[in-house]
Formats: C-alpha cells, structure tokens, sequence
C-alpha cells in the first residue's frame, strides 16, 4: 500500500509517499480502508522529534514511521475478537493516541482499535469525518466530558473539569481553528454565552458557526474587551494566555490546550484554576459526536484538502498557521 511516512526527523521535505506492507488487524482490531486522513498539530511535532519535549513521550520510534492519528474509511476486513463492526461500515476516529505517535493514519490502509473508532454518520464527508478525530475529541474533553480529572503531562495536578449550562459565560481563544471552532460550537450546544476570539478575517465565519461575540486580537486586546467569564478555554496557548486571566471571575477556570506560562505572582493575583487535560482516542464519545455532526448541532470546517502524494504541502500549509478548521488529505 501506499503511505506518507518520514524516514528521519525534520521539515515538510522529509515526508515521501513510501510503499509499505499493508498493516494486519489484530484481536479487537479491524482493518480500515483509508479514504481520508485529518492532519493535526502532533503530526508536525512527530515529523520534526517533538523537539523541546520529553524524549520519552516518543516511545520506541520505527522508520520509516507513517504520520497521522486521524482517519475515515471503510472497514476491509476483521481481526479476531470484534464485536459490533462489519465489512463495508463506514467508519471514522482518533487512533490510538496518544499511547503511540505511529497510529499510522497517513495510508491506504491502518488497522484501527474498535474501542477508538465509530461510524461515520451517512450525511456526513469521509473529509468531514477525518478532520473531526482530535480535534472534536479535545473539544470534548475539555468541555463535556466533565466526569473525568485526567490531567496533562504538563501538569501535576489532576484536571478540574467545568460543566456549562446556560448561565455560563466561555471565551473560547483560537476559535477559528481545528479545536476551536468545535469548542465554540460544543460550549454555545449545551447554551453558554460564547466570546470567540480570532484574526477578524473569522468573523462572519465564527458568527455563522452561532458565537454570541467576537473579538480580533490583532486590533483588540481581549483583556480590555471582556470581563466576568466562567471559562476561558485557550486553544493558543504559550506565554499569551496570561494575559486572559483578568477576563474571568473569581472562582472561574482557564483551560490551556497547548503549554501556557503563568508566573506565580500572577497565579496567586488571581482566584481562578488553571488546568489541561491531554485528549485520548475513545470511539463511544465520537459516536456521541457522530450524532451531533448528524442532525447539525455542529458542523466541520475544512480549511483544504490535499492527496496523499500532497502529504508535504499539507504541512507547508500547516506551518503558515492562520488555519479555518482543518486540513485533510484525500487518500482514496
Ligand atoms: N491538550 C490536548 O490534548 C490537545 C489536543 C489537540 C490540540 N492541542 C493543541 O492545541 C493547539 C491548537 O490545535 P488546533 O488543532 O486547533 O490548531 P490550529 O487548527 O492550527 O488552530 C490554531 C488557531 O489559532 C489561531 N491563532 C494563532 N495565533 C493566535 C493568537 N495569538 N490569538 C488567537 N488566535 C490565534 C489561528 O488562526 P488566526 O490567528 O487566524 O485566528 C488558528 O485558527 C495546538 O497547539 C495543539 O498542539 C492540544
């Protein structure tokens, strides 16, 4: 079969369409023809070493090493021990992360874990499907999942989940990307007041996508924009999202998804939590997704699609940032 894999660590160019054997499904594995893979943020961390990371979160590395977590296709064929999957179902998920970096999304074929898979809604693109895995997953996570407190490997304590309801206020920062803007969708679904903030050309996008308020960062800074929220959800991350903590009420929450930076003066200035969790594969939450993506609640943006053999230019993409939803690769 045909795969996008790297042979060595480093830019776009290290990524070649390779021929390699077909992966065998093991027990409570089926088989998964690939008809399109969604690229994420850890596709680009694999690709370069995850450098500035613990080499450890890498575990064991095979090369040539097959990029990609996120797929949608149709079951080819069944390992042992599978129950409640068939041949010929169209299927969608977020593999095995992030037990492994090498789930092998980026190909023809991968065998996929039943426990992290589910079907594709029939109104539903395979490209639609594809770019859901992680990001609707982290979404989740972060926002409905509030029965959990599995936290970071970036943090020591355990995660504070938040539950939304119709009195709650959520800013939600990144909002026009692959996380944000299905955690803007999942925040306003279960009746929050939505801020999303993003570059102003994500406006009439981020509106259309149901956000009570919008604020461009590079002309307003939200900290002089908004106050009183329960929930900061900060898909950015990194040194900025300090800068959001005046925003929200004592008692409040800041979720960062990415590395955020807080002094401890400022942890101290304010009474409000800050904490992550790390999204891991789990088929039974995408198929709650699956009916939301279904009858509408929320809808995938796909900000452009490549073929496998485009695998590179997907990634060139990725690194000029500023993404409306997702990038997909057609593989089939
Ligand atoms: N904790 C976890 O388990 C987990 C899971 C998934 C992802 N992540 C992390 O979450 C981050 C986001 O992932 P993603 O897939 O959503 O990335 P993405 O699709 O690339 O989206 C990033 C978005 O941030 C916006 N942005 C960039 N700079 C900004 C700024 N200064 N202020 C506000 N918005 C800004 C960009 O658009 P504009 O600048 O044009 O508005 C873009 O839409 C990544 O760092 C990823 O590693 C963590």
């Amino acid at each position: 079969m045909r795969a996008a894999a790297i042979r060595g660590f480093g830019g776009p160019e290290v990524i070649e369409v390779l021929e390699v054997p077909k992966p065998t499904p093991g027990p409570g594995e089926v088989l998964v023809r690939v008809i399109a893979a969604g690229v994420n943020p850890p596709d680009w961390y694999m690709r370069e070493g995850m450098p500035g990371l613990p080499r450890e979160m890498m575990g064991d590395i095979d090369f040539p090493l097959i990029l990609g977590t996120d797929v949608s296709g149709v079951v080819d064929a069944l390992g042992p021990e599978v129950d409640g999957f068939d041949v010929g179902d169209e299927v969608f998920g977020m593999l095995r992360f992030p037990t492994t970096m090498q789930a092998g999304g980026y190909a023809e074929y991968v065998a996929a874990p039943v426990s992290d898979i589910a079907r594709k809604p029939a109104g539903v693109s395979h490209r639609e499907a594809a770019a859901a895995g992680m990001s609707a997953l982290t979404a989740w996570q972060f926002l409905i999942d509030v029965g959990h407190d599995l936290g970071s490997p970036f943090q020591d304590a355990p995660h504070r989940p938040v539950p939304l309801d119709g009195d709650s206020r959520v800013l939600v920062n990144g909002a026009a990307g692959g996380v944000g803007h299905i955690a803007m969708q999942l925040a306003a679904w279960k009746g929050a007041h939505v801020t999303a903030v993003a570059s102003g050309g994500h406006e009439e996008f981020l509106r259309g996508l149901g956000t009570d308020a919008f604020i461009d960062y590079t002309t307003t800074d939200p900290a002089e924009a908004v106050r009183g929220l329960d929930l900061v959800m900060d898909t950015v991350g990194g040194s900025r999202s300090a800068s959001f903590l005046p925003t929200i009420k004592d008692g409040g929450a800041l979720f960062w998804a990415y590395l955020a930076e807080f002094s401890d003066e400022e942890k101290r200035r304010y009474d409000v939590t800050t904490s992550a969790t790390q999204v891991r594969a789990n088929g039974a939450q995408l198929a709650q997704i699956a009916e939301l993506l279904d009858d509408g609640t929320i809808r995938i943006h796909v900000d452009s699609v490549y073929s496998l053999q485009e695998a590179r230019q997907a990634h060139e993409r990725a690194a000029q940032g500023h993404i409306r939803g997702k990038l997909v690769l057609d593989v089939a």
